[in-house]
């Protein structure tokens, strides 16, 4: 066998037996590239006779050809190889169901409903949030709302106590949101304008009371604000709340200890059919609020002079107006953490309440 011969079965052997396109290409390198085997014969030509270029030569352009050819189809099958292998890697399988993703699956409970809700109608008007601690002082969730000591209001907030402390004061889980106007004024300068969404706790629990509620609580206070102010947003309230044109209202005189004069609002409705209650048609007559003008004295636990500065504050539950307003019948099941209730009744992620859109639609 000649040299040439030689060297063709053995290039030829390499590219049979290259395994992928790197290995393909360190072939071809080492015959065809610059200092490849090929290569270094093909720099003999111009040193070569001319009868001598006439056989070798035409030997080693052939080999070269050859060896050129073999490596090429070898690259080519090892790249449709490749390219095999990767869709079959890649394969999907299109007959597997589709998952919802969680934000279809998720779910908003309805208490953080009706506060995106509350908070929405209340921003339009140009309010803010303010927010309190749960666990109070006995000062921030009484006396400085003008409950003396031993007054019998007290009793009838049923709290909840804690031990008392190394000074003998006793903490309270706040049993109103009420305690944060006092914060508020603290804190801030006239004119005040803000809505305090929050939980709070007493002592009760049936189908339609749980220790731990939710109250939303309003407070305005600057120099000229009066009860016809009070009553306008209280019934603009309404009316983007409860989703109807017109609703009427009933103040009825009242007493808590933080407001002089005082009120208890009632909103007309129907209840004649089932859970669901009609709001702004009927015949019955429905609590939904307490309110009144700040009281004097109240103002002055805040910082605020009584004789520079006047407003109105009201505080309604929000549990029960949640299930009259989406019509469920046990208070309980708000806090059971069932997934089965909160699919059914749950509200979707990512439609957030706002006037224009809708609240709850
Ligand atoms: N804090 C009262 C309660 O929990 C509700 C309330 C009534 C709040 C009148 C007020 C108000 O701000 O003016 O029963």
């Amino acid at each position: 066998m000649s040299d040439l011969e030689a060297l063709k079965e053995n290039l030829l052997a390499e590219v049979t037996g290259a395994g992928d396109e790197a290995a393909i290409e360190a072939v071809r390198v080492n015959a065809l590239g610059k200092k490849g085997s090929i290569s270094e014969l093909l720099k003999t030509l111009g040193t070569m006779s001319p009868e001598e270029r006439q056989t070798r030569g035409a030997a080693i352009n052939a080999l070269k050809n050859d060896v050129f050819a073999a490596i090429s189809a070898r690259k080519s099958d090892l790249k449709d190889a490749a390219i095999a292998a990767r869709l079959a890697r890649e394969t999907v399988d299109i007959s597997l169901p589709v998952r919802a993703s969680p934000a279809e699956r998720g779910r908003i409970h309805p208490i953080s409903q009706i506060i995106d809700e509350i908070t929405a109608i209340f921003a339009d008007m140009g309010f803010s949030i303010a927010e309190g601690p749960d666990i109070e002082t006995d000062y921030y969730n009484f006396t400085a709302l003008n409950f003396p000591d031993g007054h019998p209001a007290r009793e009838m907030h049923d709290t909840f106590f804690f031990n008392p402390d190394a000074n003998g004061e006793r903490k309270v889980l706040r049993t109103h949101t009420s305690p944060v106007q006092i914060r508020t004024m603290e804190a801030q300068k006239p004119p005040i304008r803000i809505i305090i969404p929050g939980k709070t706790y007493r002592q009760d629990s049936d189908a339609t009371h749980s220790p731990m509620f939710h109250q939303v609580e309003g407070l305005v206070v600057d120099t000229k604000s009066n009860v016809a102010h009070m009553r306008w947003i209280l019934e603009e309230f309404c009316k983007a709340f409860f989703e109807v044109d017109d609703v009427t209202m009933r103040f009825r005189p009242s007493f808590f200890p933080f407001t002089e004069p005082s009120f208890e609002v009632d909103i007309q409705c129907d209840r004649s059919s089932g859970p669901i209650v009609k709001f702004g048609e009927g015949t019955d007559w429905m609590e939904i609020l307490g309110c009144g003008m700040v009281h004097p004295n109240v103002l002055r636990a805040g910082g605020l002079d009584p004789d520079v500065y006047q407003g109105f504050a009201w505080g309604m539950g929000l549990d029960r107006i949640a299930m009259l307003k989406y019509g469920m019948p046990d208070l309980r099941n708000f806090f059971d953490a069932d997934v089965r209730w909160m699919s059914h009744y749950g509200f979707r992620p990512l439609d957030m309440p706002t006037l224009f859109g809708g609240l709850s639609t």
